[in-house]
Parts: structure tokens; C-alpha cells; sequence
């Protein structure tokens, strides 16, 4: 494709995704496919010449969009927002037109400075600690993963350089809760501290919070068995319910034994740009790491993670590799993202965060986030007034979960009534809802928060779950 024929097909291509956009609403919200129809619809093999773009463009049409629950759809209310403003999709498709190498500061240096200064400008924005440094990731899972590594490698004192774990003398234990996200289970498997090692501490069964208390007394535990504590994952914004584990409580516990603290505040974290919400990480200093996605409630484009560290020495200590055809006569004196993570080669990402904050604007973002927790909070009011509805957790962000228990159900009829109800819910294609258990029982979360959800469509889903779930 020479740079003439990109002009044309892209110009369609934009056009293509406006109207798409502006179309979705009319749109069924869940995907409209059967296993292996969208593969069913492709050829077994790759044209040998070159195709019309506009086949690919109704291609896209016909067999793509109808393949997709469509996050972006004003009635999607599932796991948790993953917006993509417009805004970032143009600085997404800036990087990918520039198809920079970001392997050293050399190969790069506009890639690594426009990153260090957007980074900053999100640490400064969300309140966290001055003198932190941070980085972007792909994922929230990426920088879950890189904090155990941290961890296993402060606890150990750089085993890394000698036998590794397998030359430790004692097991390595990390703490977290129930409630934490499968990513962190994973993590803390794939750092090699061995899912056995990791303790799921007690929370408060009204909060889903952990219980400092009982984090105590389990690092006690392992301390007396002779076991060694290395880190604590708290979550500020668990993916269940939206618990916020007490950093305040937990963190001095984590000091006074040099323990690791990683925040995974995934979700979460795009409402610390607002100030009224920054309790939710009072306590904070004194934590090692932290990470939040852009890429869900903020609205960056799949994907984008900023990934905070207190001691960046360390983090590239245990991350940097130096071969000779990497060197360069500024090293020492340049941030090298390189070594503040797993892969060699990164995208520009900061592209996109670029775009957004400069052609959205704080001030937007933050009315946005402000206006999908006031509808949290009328939504949760509902259901609360509602005869038969409850809702099952607090409400500190914007996701509610919920429950019709109409009377004289035993808990296993109220199980399937709940998954029956949701799932037609989502069948419908009018909205789109996520069924998940807490306590072991099922229950419906409502997470509001996508771009073009206004009141009304937060009124309209509350009116479809009580019609559905009191027909069932
Ligand atoms: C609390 C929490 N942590 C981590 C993750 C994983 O995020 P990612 O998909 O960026 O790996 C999620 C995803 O929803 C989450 O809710």
C-alpha cells in the first residue's frame, strides 16, 4: 500500500468508524454470534492478491461488529467500562502511522520523553506520591506480574542472580484476599512464589475489605512457621464488588516486616482524578507499587496501564539487561523503559494518553467520572426502595450489584432464577449486564460507566432488569 492508497482507505476508514459510532446505540449490545460462525465465515486461507478495500470495510460490517458485545454501546453495563474515546483512537493510529521502535531511549527518544511527561502529568493529576516514577504497561495483569517479580527479588536479595528460588532456604509467602483479581492469583503463581504460598486474608463481610487484623495475624503465622512474608497485593476497587482494602491499616503491618505492597487499583484508579475520591488510597506513602488502567473507566484505548513505583532503582535492577547492541553514548544519563518491565520492543502508548488529555481535557474526563457515580447512586437508591430487590455491596464507584430474591425461593432455585433473568437480559441484546458470584451465590453486576451512558440509559437498564427478573 503506497502512502497515496493509505490516504484513501483510511479517510474511509475514519468515515466508517464515525458512523459506526454514531450508529451504536441502535445496535443489540451483545454479540449476535454462535461459536465459530465469525471463523466460519472467513477463508481458509489468505488472498494470494490484493482485495478492494471496500470489501474489508463490509467485511467489517457483516462479519465483525455482529462478532462483538459492543462496550462502547451507551447500554453496556458488563464487567467493567473499557472506553475508547475518540480522542485516543487518534492518537492510537498516530503511533501506529509513526511505527516507532521502542527499544532504548536511542531507538526513540520522543517515544521514552513524551511517556516520562504523561506519566507524570496522570501521577500529579490522581494525587500520588511526588517522588514516585511510573511507566506504562500493557495491562494491569503486565504490572501485576512485574510488582511480584519486585517483590521476590527484594525479599530474596536479587536471587535472581544466583539459584533463584530454588536456592531459597525458606518459602516466600504473599497475602492478599478472595476478592483480588484472577490476575493477581496468576501473578504470584507465574513469579514462582507458588500458589500455595499465597494467603488469601479474611475480609469484612459487609465491606469485602480486608481485614487488617487478620493480615497480621497470617504474617505472623507464616513469620512463627518460619516462613518469610514478601508481599501484600491490596486492591482499591475489587473487580466483585469494588472493595477498597484499608491501606492506612495495611501498609504499616507491611513495614514493619519489609514487605512488599502492590495497589492494584485497575479499575479504580481513573476516580482518583477526582480529589473527593482520593480517600480511597489515604495511606498510601509507604506502598511500593501501584497500577491503574487508563484503559477501562478513563476511556484510553485497549491498552494502556501506568504502572507507579516508589524505588525505580530497584525495579530496574531487577529488570535491565544490557547487550552490547543495545548501548548507546547517552546510557546513564536517559530513562530506559526497557529495564522497568518484561518486553524489549514497546509501542508508543503515550501517544494516546497524549491525545486524549489534550483534546478531551481534564475537566471533561473528570465531569464524566462524576456524572456515572451520581448514576451509580440513584441506581443503587432504586434498588434499595424496590420490594425484593437488595443490593449486595456498597457502592463506593459505579458498579452496583444486585439481587431479586422474590420469596419462597430456596438459594439454589434463587440461583438459577438470577442467572436465568440476566442471561435473557443480555439475550435481548437491549442491554448487557455481568451475572457473578459472591458469597458463592449468584448475583448481577451493573457497572456503569461507559462513554455515552447518560441517566436515561442507567433509568431504561433498571427498568428492563425489574421487568425481566419479576416476569421470570
Ligand atoms: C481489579 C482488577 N485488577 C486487574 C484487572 C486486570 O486488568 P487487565 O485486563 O488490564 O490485565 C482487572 C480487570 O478487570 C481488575 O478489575
Amino acid at each position: 500500500m503506497t502512502p497515496e492508497e493509505f490516504r484513501a482507505a483510511a479517510h474511509e476508514l475514519v468515515d466508517w468508524i464515525a458512523d459506526y459510532r454514531a450508529t451504536l446505540a441502535d445496535r443489540p449490545v451483545q454479540a449476535q454470534v454462535e461459536p465459530g460462525e465469525v471463523a466460519g465465515k472467513l477463508p481458509s486461507a489468505p488472498p494470494r492478491s490484493p482485495e478492494p478495500f471496500d470489501a474489508v470495510l463490509k467485511d467489517l460490517d457483516d462479519v465483525v461488529v455482529p462478532g462483538l458485545t459492543l462496550n462502547q454501546h451507551p447500554r453496556y453495563f458488563g464487567w467493567f467500562p473499557s472506553n475508547a474515546t475518540l480522542s485516543s483512537v487518534l492518537g492510537d493510529l498516530a503511533t501506529s502511522g509513526l511505527g516507532a521502535l521502542g527499544i532504548t531511549w536511542q531507538s526513540a527518544p520522543a517515544l521514552t520523553e513524551v511517556e516520562e511527561v504523561v506519566v507524570e502529568w496522570l501521577r500529579e493529576l490522581t494525587g500520588l506520591p511526588a517522588t514516585w516514577k511510573g511507566t506504562i504497561h500493557d495491562t494491569a495483569s503486565t504490572a501485576a506480574l512485574v510488582a511480584m517479580l519486585a517483590a521476590r527479588e527484594r525479599a530474596t536479595g536479587f536471587s535472581e542472580t544466583a539459584g533463584g528460588l530454588q536456592a531459597e532456604p525458606a518459602p516466600l509467602t504473599v497475602y492478599t484476599t478472595e476478592q483480588a483479581h484472577s490476575s493477581v492469583v496468576k501473578a504470584v503463581a507465574l513469579a514462582g512464589f507458588g500458589s500455595g504460598n499465597l494467603r488469601l486474608v479474611e475480609t469484612d463481610p459487609r465491606t469485602r475489605a480486608m481485614v487488617p487484623q487478620s493480615l497480621a495475624d497470617a504474617i505472623a503465622k507464616d513469620v512463627a512457621a518460619g516462613n518469610r512474608p514478601a508481599a501484600i497485593v491490596a486492591s482499591v476497587g475489587t473487580t466483585g464488588t469494588t472493595a477498597i482494602d484499608p491501606l492506612a491499616e495495611i501498609i504499616p503491618i507491611a513495614r514493619e516486616h519489609g514487605i512488599w505492597v502492590h495497589v492494584d487499583a485497575a479499575m479504580a484508579g481513573s476516580a482518583l482524578l477526582l480529589p473527593e475520591m482520593r480517600w480511597m488510597v489515604d495511606g498510601l506513602d509507604g506502598a511500593d507499587s501501584l497500577s491503574w488502567n487508563p484503559h477501562k473507566w478513563m476511556g484510553t484505548v485497549l491498552d494502556c496501564a501506568l504502572f507507579y513505583v516508589a524505588d525505580p532503582e530497584h525495579l530496574v535492577r531487577v529488570m535491565s539487561t544490557n547487550p552490547s547492541y543495545l548501548r548507546s553514548t547517552v546510557d546513564g544519563s536517559v530513562t530506559q523503559y526497557k529495564d522497568w518491565g518484561i518486553p524489549l520492543g514497546r509501542r508508543f502508548r503515550a501517544l494516546k494518553l497524549w491525545f486524549q488529555l489534550r483534546l478531551d481535557g481534564v475537566a471533561e474526563i473528570q465531569a464524566r467520572l462524576r456524572r456515572d457515580l451520581a448514576n451509580a447512586r440513584w441506581l443503587a437508591d432504586q434498588v434499595e426502595a424496590a420490594p425484593g430487590w437488595r443490593v449486595l455491596a456498597p457502592v463506593p464507584l459505579q458498579t452496583v450489584c444486585l439481587r431479586y430474591e422474590p420469596e419462597g425461593m430456596d438459594a439454589e432455585a434463587l440461583d438459577e432464577h438470577t442467572l436465568a433473568w440476566a442471561d435473557a437480559v443480555n439475550a435481548s441484546g437491549a442491554a448487557f449486564v455481568t451475572p457473578s458470584k459472591l458469597d458463592g451465590r449468584w448475583m448481577v453486576r451493573v457497572s456503569i460507566g461507559a462513554l455515552p451512558t447518560e441517566h436515561s440509559d442507567v433509568a431504561f437498564v433498571w427498568d428492563v432488569l425489574r421487568r425481566t427478573a419479576e416476569k421470570h
